[in-house]
């Protein structure tokens, strides 16, 4: 496996597999890498005959009072666990590189509306916004022709899906399902900063989308009883701190009242200093 720093290097690289006749996968990422990453990588090689991934913590998808310094950095361990998972090769550019203007700066922006507004995006700030210019600029740097993303993020997946069908870009959209610990908790590069107390009681997380779940099979279609019933059991967890719990149509994101499907149940919560975000898919049998 090899690794990249430069835009014209990864250029260079894509056009000499293009010319072999090869699609391109390609799985951005901001590295730290775990098992989730590991899946689309899979996925990526599975589907596509070179397969490539960018490391790139993102300043531009950070707020101000947010993680970017303290999101964990290291090339050499992201470099094993990404070849182990079948990478071709790593682009892991410096901020200067993707942001030459300095301080991560670009003067043209990708704005997605609407699926913007609700979850991540109203707690956030300009963090989609971040997302989907360093996506596109991505896109433009590799050419690929699938590109693959973990549906924990699965407000990330509306907004590129939607930047992707508006703009016409030609690459496609590959939803992978969320990987998780053998006790439910979603992979997340950020479980690191987790106390053992904290790692403890954030399994009320999984817990609680399980608990919508079941009440949806046993016949709740309320959208209100069903948001009270997974905050009340979040609650009862001392360490945890509710950002938002939605219960949202999957399509659009839009607001609903009665279930209709698919719904997209989603939640974002704080333990201590980490946020953590899950989400499940709720569907009428
Ligand atoms: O999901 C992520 O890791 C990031 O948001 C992404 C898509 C790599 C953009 O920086």
């Amino acid at each position: 496996m090899i690794i990249v720093h430069t835009i014209q290097e990864i250029r260079q690289y894509v056009r000499e597999q293009r010319a072999q006749g090869h699609t391109i996968g390609f799985v951005p990422s901001m590295g730290y890498l775990h098992a989730g990453h590991q899946s689309l990588l899979r996925a990526a090689k599975a589907q596509c005959q070179t397969t490539v991934m960018s490391i790139f913590v993102n300043p531009l998808q950070f707020g101000p009072n947010e993680d970017f310094d303290r999101y964990p950095r290291d090339l050499e361990r992201d470099a094993k666990l990404a070849e182990e998972a079948g990478a071709d090769i790593i682009f892991a550019p410096s901020v200067e590189e993707m942001y030459p203007r300095g301080g991560g700066k670009v003067l043209t922006h990708v704005d997605v509306e609407e699926v913007t507004l609700q979850l991540c995006g109203a707690s956030r700030p300009g963090h989609f916004r971040g997302v989907a210019t360093v996506v596109s600029k991505l896109f433009n740097i590799v050419l690929p022709d699938k590109a693959f993303f973990g549906m924990k993020d699965a407000q990330q997946v509306a907004v590129l899906q939607t930047m992707v069908d508006d703009l016409n870009i030609p690459v496609e959209i590959v939803p992978c399902p969320t990987m998780r610990e053998a006790d439910g908790l979603a992979l997340s590069s950020r479980n690191v900063f987790l106390t053992p107390e904290e790692r403890e009681q954030s399994l009320v997380l999984s817990r609680s989308l399980k608990k919508a779940e079941q009440l949806v099979a046993e016949g709740a279609r309320d959208v209100h009883q069903i948001i009270e019933a997974v905050r009340g059991l979040i609650q009862s967890q001392p360490l945890a701190d509710i950002d938002y719990v939605e219960l949202l149509n999957f399509r659009d994101l839009s607001p609903i009242l009665t279930l209709e499907q698919p719904a997209l149940l989603a939640l974002a919560v704080r333990f201590g200093k980490t946020r953590l975000i899950d989400n499940t898919v709720l569907t009428i049998e």
